[in-house]
Formats: C-alpha cells, sequence, structure tokens
C-alpha cells in the first residue's frame, strides 16, 4: 500500500485519478523531437553516455552566441531595461529588424508590422490561433517542423501535409499541394532553408507556390529561421518574390544569432494589398494578452541585428565540412541513403532496410539502447512523409559524427 492509499480510500483515490484528467487538446500536442529525450534520460540513468544528435541547438557544440551580442546584453540590463516592453515590442527591437529584413532579405516591412515573440515556437502559436477556427486547415510541407502540427491541432485546426520530393532534392510538389486546397485551407507554410530535410527550395518553385496561394486566397506563412545558413545557392526570401500574396514572416535568432536559450523571435507582416489588417489585430491581442517579451534580450537582439554579421561565415563554412562529412558517411552505410542538405543543419536519411524494427521509431530506438545514439525518427516529422527516415543534426564536430556513424554502420552490419 502506498502512503497515499493509506490515508485515502481506493475508491475515493480512483474517483479522484478520474477528476483529474488533463483536457483532451493536450494529446494533440506531441513533438517527437522533445520526446525521445525521455528515453535518452532513462539509457543515461544506467551511467551510459548518450549521443546527442536529435536537438537543433548549436550552442551544445562547439558555437557560441557572438560576443557583441552578448556583451549588448549585459549593458541593456546595467541601463535598466527591465521594464515590460511593449507587448508588440521594443520600437527600437522592430525598427532593427526592419533593417535586418532588407538587408539579408531585401524585404521593406514597417516596424509597426512586426511583433517581437519568445521564440518562433511562441509565434507558431500566435499565428495559428489568431487565424484559426475549428476543423479550418493549413498546408504543411511533408515532412514537416512538428510544432506546426502540433499547434494547429491543439487550436483545434487540421494541418493537411503537402509531398515533398526527396527525389528531387525535397522540392515541394507543386501538383500535390494544389490537389490539398479545399475550402477550408486557410494559409500555406513554407519552411526555407527546411527542417528537417535540409531542402533548400529553388526560384521557380517558390514562385509557383507563391502563384497558387494567389490564385486560391491563401495566406503565406514563412518560416525563415535558417536564412543565412545555407551552403550553395544564393536563397530568395518568400516575401522579396510576393508583390500581391500576403506574407506572414517567422524569424528568429536562435540558429543564425547562435542564441537558443534567449527564445527572441518576431513575426512579420508583408501584405502589399493590405488584406490583413483584422489577422494582424487578432495577432496583436494574443501578443497583448501574453504582456511581453523579455525586454534585455529585446534590446541586445538590436545589436545581433545592426552588428557584424562575419561570424555567420565562419559558422557556416565550419558547417560545410560537418554537412559533407555526414552526407559522404551515410550515402556509405548500406540501407541508408541520404539527399545532400543544402541548408540548415539536419539531414534526414532514408531507411532502405528497417534491420527487424517495425517503424522507423523502433528502429531509432533500437539504436539509442543499443549503440547509445540518439536520432529523431522521421514519422515524428509526418507520419506518411516523414516514415522510414530519421533525423540527425550535424552540429557536432566530426569526431563526434564519426563516432555516432561508426556505431550506425555497427548496428546496420550486425545483423
Ligand atoms: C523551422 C523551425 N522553426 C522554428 C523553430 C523554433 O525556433 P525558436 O527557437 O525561435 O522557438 C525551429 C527549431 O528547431 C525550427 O527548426
Amino acid at each position: 500500500m502506498t502512503e497515499l492509499e493509506y490515508f485515502l480510500k481506493p475508491a475515493k483515490l480512483t474517483e479522484l485519478k478520474r477528476i483529474f484528467k488533463p483536457a483532451k487538446r493536450v494529446n494533440n500536442c506531441v513533438v517527437a523531437l522533445r520526446e525521445v529525450v525521455l528515453h535518452a534520460r532513462e539509457i543515461e540513468k544506467t551511467g551510459k553516455e548518450v549521443l546527442k544528435l536529435n536537438i537543433g541547438d548549436p550552442n551544445k557544440f562547439d558555437f557560441d552566441t557572438p560576443p557583441h551580442i552578448r556583451k549588448a546584453l549585459r549593458e541593456a540590463v546595467e541601463s535598466r531595461y527591465n521594464f515590460y516592453a511593449p507587448a508588440e515590442g521594443l520600437p527600437e527591437f522592430k525598427e532593427a529588424v526592419a533593417r535586418r529584413e532588407k538587408k539579408v532579405n531585401n524585404v521593406e516591412i514597417d516596424p509597426e508590422k512586426i511583433v517581437a515573440t519568445s521564440g518562433v515556437s511562441e509565434g507558431i502559436i500566435f499565428v495559428v490561433s489568431a487565424l484559426l477556427n475549428p476543423g479550418e486547415e493549413i498546408l504543411v510541407p511533408g515532412p514537416t517542423y512538428s510544432p506546426y502540427e502540433a499547434f494547429t491541432r491543439y487550436m483545434d485546426g487540421i494541418p493537411i501535409p503537402y509531398s515533398c520530393d526527396e527525389e528531387n532534392a525535397w522540392q515541394p510538389e507543386i501538383d500535390d499541394l494544389r490537389k490539398k486546397i479545399t475550402e477550408k485551407t486557410k494559409a500555406l507554410l513554407i519552411i526555407n532553408p527546411n527542417n528537417p530535410t535540409g531542402a533548400l527550395y529553388d526560384k521557380k518553385t517558390m514562385k509557383k507556390m507563391i502563384d497558387i496561394a494567389g490564385e486560391y486566397n491563401l495566406l503565406v506563412l514563412s518560416d525563415e529561421i535558417y536564412d543565412l545558413i545555407v551552403y550553395e545557392e544564393q536563397r530568395t526570401s518568400t516575401a522579396s518574390l510576393s508583390k500581391d500574396v500576403p506574407v506572414l514572416g517567422l524569424n528568429g535568432f536562435s540558429k543564425v544569432y547562435l542564441a537558443p536559450g534567449w527564445r527572441m523571435a518576431y513575426i512579420y507582416l508583408h501584405d502589399p494589398p493590405d488584406l490583413m489588417g483584422e489577422i494582424w489585430e487578432g495577432i496583436l491581442k494574443v501578443a497583448r494578452a501574453r504582456l511581453s517579451a523579455c525586454t534585455p534580450l529585446q534590446k541586445a537582439c538590436v545589436a545581433a541585428c545592426d552588428g557584424p554579421h562575419d561570424f555567420v561565415q565562419e559558422m557556416v563554412s565550419k558547417l560545410r565540412k560537418r554537412r559533407d562529412y555526414t552526407t559522404k558517411r551515410l550515402n556509405e552505410i548500406e540501407g541508408i541513403s541520404c539527399v545532400e542538405p543544402r541548408g540548415a543543419f539536419y539531414a534526414f536519411p532514408h531507411i532502405h532496410d528497417l534491420k527487424g524494427a517495425k517503424t522507423d521509431k523502433e528502429f531509432v530506438l533500437k539504436i539509442l539502447k543499443e549503440k547509445q545514439v540518439l536520432f529523431v525518427h522521421g514519422s515524428g516529422f509526418g507520419k506518411k512523409y516523414g516514415k522510414n527516415h530519421f533525423r540527425t543534426v550535424f552540429l557536432p564536430p566530426i569526431e563526434i559524427l564519426e563516432e555516432a556513424f561508426n556505431r550506425l554502420e555497427e548496428f546496420m552490419q550486425s545483423r
């Protein structure tokens, strides 16, 4: 008998357990990349060290927030930037973001059409909650960064994946996208460069997607959090290509500026036809309800926007070597193939031989248990389009990648 059972009658305890159930909506809020960590913790409890290639956090490896940005944060705190910021963001933050978007992405954004958020993650919640009525749909890439699906379902909306073609460097399949549009579709999500596939979309494909959005009166949601992390081709931002289709951009400081723990990001609206006033007001209402994003961090991000950007080149050249190594090693392993990523820091290899596992999740968990390497199962990024894949980051130094892929290779050869 537990201590609690000693004090409460079993019938009472059963009744209380029945009453204290979470709301059903939380069942819809599942994000694979965080869930697998729980399995890794169990392994770690047994004293074994796990090589974690599951999370897109550069600062867990040999990358750090640039000194001028860290200094700006210390100065902000010392200059009493510790008050509540306006709900939509500090004016100087919004102006700096507008300058950055002009410089980096060649888009003119009115600072009044920018909202500071605590991570793009909060931005996703704002956008989805201001946009969707129950039963309404958002087109998301298949596979996709899973919080877009999780939060859409959480808000009683329906994420509809459109196919991205692995054979064609994971470019979106325009015909499939068109077929998935219904009278309930409200928006089309583009993540470029893409997580989990590492795809970088070509200009022609981007234009076609924007045109389709225009044809069917859809709002374009454009996640550009990896905008400067590209390896070969020049990237084109969605808003810079859109003349008359409204674009809600989501971007932030977690990846390019190497400050994921700061949780700083922004939403902007690029709306030449001026159609989105009410939805923008809806986003502002949600922003006001949560008071504000962190004030000193907003102030420090002004330095990130306006300061030197040469650290980005250093980061990208380091990552390019790790990307090359990752693609080569994965393609050498029998039973696995991997499309070369062109942006971000993820590879999304295909598992052709699950080695007796029934699903990609079981495959990934077996590798974790037997070889202590943590990847994320592909179906966690979309049941259909992520199936029989896994996602790895290529953020760690080559020695760690080498050890991880050696262990993966041993696993594949051992059965
Ligand atoms: C495509 C994409 N959007 C958003 C996020 C989350 O960003 P933030 O740290 O700003 O919440 C990530 C994190 O991995 C991501 O890959």
